[in-house]
């Protein structure tokens, strides 16, 4: 079964697997790289890697809106289950089978307070595996990590990495994880959204294209990456 990942614009992400629409850190109203509106966006689920305002974004207006529930750590669930949200709650190293597929929340080195300065817990990057068995990792905000490598082990159809820097990894970072994680696809994210995070995505990939076995997709927020 194909799925369809759209690289809506910063670290915000719709994937579309099976009949489900799956929102990713929907961050839209202050994000200078789209123009999806909260407030017609629909989803049925919404995954969130961490607190920080441009990942959590408008996720409590539209999980209202939408009644979608929405799955991140412990800590950021119960911040949203006080708002009224429906959340279901994992933590790192822990995956659960929910009707989409099998999502596991993996390590990620950064951090996840929430914008009201509450704790957010640990960040987190996002393993799942959709009902027909493609692995798609979704790293969210993270420097570069030696583990990626037990990531890589469990065969990624895509990975979905950060190659911004200042934040994040930069592009030599990224390439260095894309060695670790060996997709057959990747797609860089989290760049060109702010001056502070502007990068090549084209000679990163040429550089992916030509040193390592994964295919490099840049994409243009609002893109789709389609996979049979
Ligand atoms: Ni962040
Ligand atoms: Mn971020």
């Amino acid at each position: 079964m194909a799925f369809k990942l759209t690289w809506i614009g910063h670290a915000s992400l719709g994937l579309e697997t099976g009949s489900y629409q799956i929102l990713i850190d929907p961050y839209f109203r202050n994000n200078p790289a789209t123009k999806v509106d909260p407030d017609t966006v629909s989803a049925d689920y919404i995954l969130v890697t961490h607190g920080h305002g441009d990942h959590i974004g408008e996720t409590v207006e539209i999980a209202k809106r939408t009644g979608a529930t929405v799955i991140s750590n412990a800590e950021i669930c119960g911040w949203l289950r006080k708002k009224g949200v429906k959340v279901h709650a994992q933590h790192l190293g822990g995956g659960f089978t929910h009707p989409f597929g099998y999502l596991k929340l993996t390590l990620a080195l950064h951090g996840s307070g929430l914008p009201d300065g509450s704790y957010g817990g640990n960040p987190a990057g996002l393993l799942l595996t959709t009902n027909d068995g493609e692995k798609i990792y979704m790293a969210g905000d993270t420097g570069l990590f030696g583990d990626m490598r037990l990531i890589g082990e469990e065969g990624l159809t895509l990975a979905v990495i950060p190659i911004g820097d200042n934040y994040t990894m930069g592009p030599s970072d990224a390439l260095r994880a894309v060695h670790l994680l060996q997709p057959q696809h990747v797609i860089p994210i989290h760049y060109n959204t702010f001056d502070l995070i502007a990068q090549d995505a084209e000679a990163w990939a040429e550089s992916v294209r030509t040193q390592t076995k994964a295919q490099a997709h840049v994409l243009k927020p609002g893109e789709s990456f389609v996979h049979p």
